[in-house]
């Protein structure tokens, strides 16, 4: 990867997702923001990118050897500058942690957090997830797979590119481990519901909700500090839990 502190621009974006995988093309979730990176940032970059980061490859990574250990992998999808993630990390040093981020300031501040708290049990790429859980992680590999306030894409006519789609969550069916969990929290009440309708139809998934919809934040969640804001002012939030079954 490379530590020059470059804005992305338009034609910086990642190429098209190759044939091999027709629905990716249909999945834009993300638009690459332009960002500074802070000195703090590009610092955690150029330092501990070696220790913590992973490059896409075409091919499943070996996630023993990766992590040196055969302990539950939860891998995190967007998640953004990664507090959350850090301190999901740092209390559960008995699973290992993987994160995707497309937004690179995000990733810098993630790298310099989990270096500052010692973490042996996180690694990151600096990627789309869909591409790297297609490409670079192998099937039956995963024991969670967490998507916290996922890009809400608010416009009826930008719903097709929300990341929960039918097709993205039976490559997730694929990634988990028969028992893994797919957990998803969004503040956004209208994706909430298209959370509940896709997971519904989908096959292979349980979901873990008493009341068949949705379910209170476990505690292994950390709660942001944009959620307890968001709680101030009333605002809802919803967590749902689906279990791969088969
Ligand atoms: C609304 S933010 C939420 C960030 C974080 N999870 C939180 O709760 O604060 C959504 C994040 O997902 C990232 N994202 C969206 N699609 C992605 C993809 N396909 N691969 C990797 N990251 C993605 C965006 O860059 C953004 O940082």
């Amino acid at each position: 990867m490379s530590n020059t502190p470059v804005q992305p621009e338009p034609q910086q974006l990642p190429a098209e997702p190759s044939e091999s995988v027709p629905y990716m093309r249909k999945i834009r979730s993300f638009v690459l923001r332009e960002g500074r990176l802070t000195k703090g940032q590009q610092n955690a970059l150029d330092n501990h990118w070696p220790a913590f980061g992973l490059n896409y490859q075409d091919s499943p990574l070996n996630l023993e050897q990766v992590f040196g250990s055969s302990a539950p992998v939860v891998l995190e999808i967007g998640f953004g500058m990664g507090k959350s993630l850090v301190e999901m990390a740092s209390n559960a040093p008995e699973k290992n942690f993987i994160g995707i981020e497309v937004h690179k300031p995000g990733v810098g501040a993630c790298l310099g957090d989990a270096a500052a708290a010692g973490l042996r049990n996180l690694r990151l790429f600096e990627h789309d997830a869909v591409e790297v859980l297609n490409d670079s992680i192998a099937d039956n590999s995963l024991s969670t797979v967490q998507l916290f306030f996922p890009d809400p894409w608010h416009k009826k006519r930008h719903h097709k590119r929300r990341i929960v789609q039918s097709e993205f969550v039976q490559l997730l069916r694929q990634k988990l481990r028969i028992g893994g969990v797919f957990h998803m929290a969004t503040d956004w009440q209208n994706y909430a519901e298209h959370m509940l309708e896709v997971m519904q139809a989908a096959p292979g998934f349980t979901n873990l909700s008493a009341t068949s919809d949705y379910v209170e934040r476990p505690a292994e969640r950390p709660l942001t500090k944009f959620e307890q804001r968001g709680q101030r002012l009333g605002h809802g939030v919803w967590d749902l839990m689906f279990e791969r079954i088969s």
